[in-house]
């Protein structure tokens, strides 16, 4: 039997090119190998988005974002965490489980606790309840489907040793393999994706590429990438160029190393530069954001196969909330 993979999709924001690198690509490569299961962690959101039509807005398009990426719903198990109401009974069987002190030593929490503490404010000031037992729900996300391995980012390999000692915690006390324990698979990202400031491309830096920005948008923001001041006449060294490390994520290697040479052999301003990397670019996305427009543009189609993928996931769910309610005595 294939092992289980499991992550969650956090609908908090637009897609960007560092994403789709650094978390969509190594998922549905991991997704070939392993029975996958992904979702939509729109309850996690709710945390921090609390406009209905942002949320609305934001789960369609991650839903439709990873489809138009090559996420297969036949191969994948893909639904919302809103839709596997398991999820919110395990998280109540977890809670009894789980050490408040553990939640305490959280980053994302202390992290805002800390920022409170240096504004001189209340320690809890707009800490709401939901982002204290965040690690809880989350551990119930990746409980409930029997996850053999979670693959996440660096900031989230924390939260996952936490379901792995909510999990002993279960099994130590019944004396039982009641609940599987997870691991966690580092996305260790191929590269880091530039931003358009020349930092790594993050949300939270304010310098990033949409992933289906509209052709003239995308062009405009990669001519709008910070370069050095070098004339055209001068050679210019590819490795620590930014439009030349986000060229190398699209283009093949015979590209890579023709604009290589250009590079090196001087005459070849940034701007033509940047038209390379806009050609590369757009070829690679252009399909996607193609398929991303139909399917945003038939949300009843976005519906039927997220609610397809729930039907697929409850039956899953429901048999750990049964195993865990026999063990403790609530059958
Ligand atoms: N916390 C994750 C994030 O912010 C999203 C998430 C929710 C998740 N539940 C999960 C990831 C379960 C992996 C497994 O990105």
């Amino acid at each position: 039997m294939k092992k289980i993979s499991l992550t969650g999709i956090k609908p908090t924001g637009t897609l960007h090119i560092g994403n789709y690198f650094g978390a969509i690509k190594p998922a549905l490569e991991l997704a070939k190998e392993y029975d996958a299961r992904y979702f939509i962690a729109d309850y996690h959101a709710l945390n921090t988005v609390k406009d209905p039509e942002e949320l609305r807005a934001n789960i369609r398009e991650v839903a439709a974002g990873w489809l138009a990426a090559g996420l297969d719903p036949e191969q994948v198990i893909f639904y919302r965490q809103s839709s596997i109401p398991e999820t919110f009974e395990l998280t109540t069987q977890l809670m009894a489980f789980t050490a408040k002190g553990l939640m305490n030593r959280a980053h994302a929490y202390k992290t805002a606790v800390q920022e409170n503490i240096e504004k001189n404010g209340d320690p809890d000031a707009g800490i709401n309840m939901g982002l204290f037992t965040y690690p809880v729900l989350m551990a119930a996300d990746i409980i409930l489907f029997d996850s053999d391995v979670v693959p996440v980012g660096k900031d989230q390999v924390q939260h996952v040793e936490m379901a792995q000692d909510i999990a002993q915690a279960v099994n130590a006390n019944y004396k039982g393999q009641v609940l599987k324990v997870p691991q966690a698979a580092v996305v260790e990202s191929v590269a880091v994706v530039p931003g358009l400031d020349g930092r790594k491309m993050s949300k939270s830096y304010n310098n990033t590429i949409p992933l289906f920005a509209p052709e003239k948008t995308l062009r405009k923001l990669i001519m709008r990438m910070v370069t050095n001041s070098q004339t055209v006449e001068e050679p210019k060294e590819p490795g620590t160029s930014q439009i030349y490390l986000l060229y190398k994520l699209f283009a093949n290697e015979g590209e890579q190393s023709a604009l290589a040479a250009r590079y090196r052999a001087g005459g070849m301003g940034w701007g033509e530069a940047k038209e390379e990397l806009f050609r590369v670019v757009n070829r690679e996305l252009s399909p996607m954001r193609e398929r991303f427009q139909s399917l945003l543009a038939e949300p009843a189609g976005l519906d039927r196969i997220l609610g397809r993928g729930a039907e697929k996931a409850r039956p899953i769910a429901a048999a750990t909330v049964r195993r865990f309610r026999k063990a403790a005595g609530i059958d």
